[in-house]
């Protein structure tokens, strides 16, 4: 049987989408459905004094209206380490505090959604406001230095930093970068469609963690896991929101609950800016310290970072600058700044995308103090071992990219000094960076149902949250169980299926395909024992280890009438189907013997027009080191994707916060400006397609995260290039370099 792993399937779900028939949660409609909307706090910091719900209970269409006075206490519980504290860790409703503009303080249950806004506007809350803070400046004294982020060290040091400054004839880059608040806008919003049937709940729930919804929701409303039943076939869009614990879903779930009806929840574009996290404000000061010959001899990479009042969220932007160059002395202090804004979260690369911008705006800025090559710098600093960990790369071709990246882009032909390059009258600048992210492969299991029609049926927990999950996993499956992709049938993003990790850390494609692979050779092996120990089988007798499965038979290699098909052997057997289940473990970080990284290089042009500076990203080529390539045509669009938003974190994108009431003010994708399609030139992209068995059978590490990092760095470097002008505060804008 041709394989079909490594080959541009199609998207299986693309006709589905753009026939409409794919449906996510909002638009899963139970009978005698009400529409919940939830009441935002107008203030920043303070608390609730009462709430007056005379005239919205009057209002037609309600059905209740829940708030601390009469909502049930729910268990709430401290977060699990694992989820710590990426997600809304207080009471919201039950809590009469105010951390933030926009917190949760009362929900309406309507007849019809357009009763419950009308019924939410006309509830009055009245408020005893204290002064907030949203400025990292000032909340200097309320500091936090933390040690460490999902086992990731902050704090970090290793040689001794401040004698490398004082080398003698040291070259010293020492710079600021900042990074506005970034909020990830999927299309679809947080919506939940939530049903309890007695004791049992069941979720229609956009949500890139189906099992981290069943668990949150069981430990809230003290239920077993089993009675929890979570669904989201499609996620229309996550990029790190979306997972964890966020109460839209949980309010949901008790409106449903208080009023008998199953209720839909669906967010707003507005109540996304202050609901599903977003990546965290940043201030990062890079120094380097390198010798007259370009080697660098110290890095220090102190990250200043905002979290809400209410949780210690951490992005470790340090990590890069442990890990990327070879470099003796390497600091990363990092410090947190609490702020009145809703908690941020995880977004595409969380600490490595805004470290990747500080960092590899630094290198450029040193290569451009030193006359040299950006590219040839960072040969010249090209880490042969993990310099953090003292460990050997699984599989490391960065060299690859940036060679491949410089010849396919041009980069020859570039002429160094800043504004030198023209089309026309535009000015034209050509800028690099590099891109790293962590292959991460987490605990994930499948099952493999085998019919006697020839058919298979493989179940994962995991989630298509436009990734390509469900082609490359019945790719997968098709090979290993040699049997033709039409044959064969995937399903994900269910909490009864057996378990996997959440589509977050780059970790689907790597820890799946391991848990399908697993299992095909748990089902195959009961399938081979079924045809060795029947007295009707033509292998009979034989041992179970002899015989091989493939095309839909068993048979003993090199005789080819001693075979029986799956079909035969099942009917004889008098069973409809056989299965198995597999779980593939996580790997741990701390007994791996290599350290196993994924790569990249970008290349960007850009042109801008010297009277009216608004960057134009021309060109982008991208070569990515990411192992083995299971489909080039979704893995590429993995890539497209990375890019644009980090075009966009570039650019466009920043979250404003109205200092005087501390609300968003663009909450809106008129006003939250990301780019289009006028916006992006070409983009290509190339992989090295190497495969790295050090992570799973397949040797493919996550495409997800790594496009987007270096990408912000290497727009502004190109922009650089081309003006003169370094802008170290994203996102650059016009007035930025008038
Ligand atoms: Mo990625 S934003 O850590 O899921």
């Amino acid at each position: 049987m041709d394989k079909v792993v490594g080959s541009s399937v199609r998207r299986l779900d693309g006709p589905l989408k753009v026939t409409g028939q794919a449906r996510y949660a909002a638009e899963f409609r139970p009978d005698h459905l009400a529409h919940a909307v939830i009441v935002q706090s107008t203030i920043a910091h303070g608390r609730v004094d009462a709430i007056d719900l005379a005239e919205a209970a009057k209002s037609p269409g309600v059905i209740e209206i829940i708030w601390r006075r009469n909502a049930p206490k729910l268990r709430y519980p401290k977060l699990g380490a694992y989820d710590s504290p990426s997600a809304e860790n207080i009471t919201s409703l039950w809590d009469s505090a105010i951390h933030y503009a926009g917190q949760a303080v009362a929900v309406v249950v309507a007849e019809t959604f357009e009763q419950a806004q009308h019924a939410a506007s006309l509830v009055k809350v009245s408020y005893h406001q204290e002064p907030h803070n949203i400025a990292m400046a000032e909340a200097e004294p309320a500091a936090i230095l933390p040690k460490q982020s999902n086992g990731e060290k902050l704090q970090y040091k290793r040689g001794d930093f401040s004698a490398a400054l004082t080398e003698s004839g040291l070259i010293k880059i020492e710079q600021a970068y900042s990074i506005p608040v970034e909020t990830h806008n999927p299309l679809e919003p947080g919506a939940t469609v939530a049903q309890w049937d007695g004791d049992e709940l069941t979720l229609h729930d956009s949500t890139r963690w189906v099992d981290g919804t069943q668990s949150t929701l069981s430990e809230v409303f003290g239920i077993s896991r089993d009675n929890v039943h979570v669904v989201c076939p499609f996620v229309g869009g996550a990029f790190g929101s979306k997972a964890f614990r966020w109460s839209h879903t949980i309010l949901a779930a008790l409106a449903a609950r208080m009023t008998r009806r199953p209720v839909k929840l669906v967010l707003t574009r507005a109540q996304m800016f202050t609901w599903l996290g977003h990546r965290p404000q940043t201030t990062q000061h890079l120094t380097l310290a390198a010798g007259p010959d370009g080697r660098l001899t110290g890095v220090r990479h102190e990250t200043r970072q905002a979290t809400s009042t209410t949780n210690e969220f951490t992005v470790p932007s340090g990590v890069v600058s442990k890990m990327l160059y070879e470099c003796r002395n390497v600091q990363t202090p990092h410090k947190l700044l609490p702020l009145n804004i809703a908690t941020p979260t995880y977004m595409r690369a969380p600490a490595e995308a805004p470290g990747s911008f500080a960092l590899e705006c630094a290198m450029d800025e040193l290569a451009a103090r030193l006359k040299m090559d950006p590219v040839e710098l960072r040969l010249l600093n090209y880490a042969y071992i993990d310099p953090e960990a003292g460990k050997i790369w699984s599989g490391k071709h960065l060299r690859d990219c940036y060679v491949i990246g410089r010849e396919k882009f041009g980069w020859q032909a570039r002429s160094p000094k800043p504004g030198s390059m023209k089309d026309g009258s535009l000015l034209v600048g050509w800028g690099m960076a590099t891109a790293t992210y962590p292959g991460h492969r987490k605990t994930a299991a499948a099952s493999i149902r085998l019919l006697s029609d020839g058919t298979a049926l493989v179940q994962a927990a995991t989630h298509e949250i436009g990734n390509g999950a469900y082609t490359v996993f019945t790719q997968t499956a098709a090979d290993a169980l040699d049997l033709p992709m039409e044959r064969v049938k995937f399903e994900l993003g269910d909490s009864d299926f057996p378990t996997a990790p959440p589509a977050g850390g780059s970790v689907s494609t790597a820890s799946v395909s391991e848990a399908i692979i697993k299992a095909v050779g748990a089902v195959q092996l009961k399938m081979a024992r079924l045809a060795t120990t029947d007295s009707k089988s033509p292998l009979s007798g034989l041992r179970t280890a002899d015989v091989r499965c493939g095309e839909g038979r068993i048979f003993l290699p090199g005789n080819l009438t001693q075979s029986v098909t799956y079909k035969e052997i099942l009917d004889s057997a008098g069973e409809p189907w056989m299965e198995a289940e597999a779980t593939a473990e996580e790997q741990d970080d701390t007994t791996k013997t290599v350290t196993i990284q994924s790569f990249g290089a970008h290349f960007c042009e850009v042109k801008i027009d010297p009277s009216l500076p608004e960057v134009r990203v021309t060109r982008f080529v991208s070569v990515l080191d990411v192992g083995r390539v299971l489909n080039p045509q979704t893995s590429r669009s993995q890539a497209l994707g990375g890019v644009t938003m980090g075009i966009g974190m570039a650019l466009h994108e920043q979250t404003i916060y109205d200092p005087v009431t501390g609300r968003p003010v663009n909450d809106n994708l008129a006003d939250y400006a990301i780019p289009v399609n006028a916006d992006i030139g070409g983009i290509e992209v190339f992989f090295t397609n190497l495969p790295d068995q050090s992570i799973n059978t397949l040797g493919c590490r996550g495409v997800g995260e790594v496009p987007i990092v270096g990408a912000a760095a290497a727009v502004a470097n190109a922009v650089y290039h081309a003006t003169g002008r370094r802008v170290r505060d994203l996102p650059i804008t016009p007035d930025k370099l008038l």
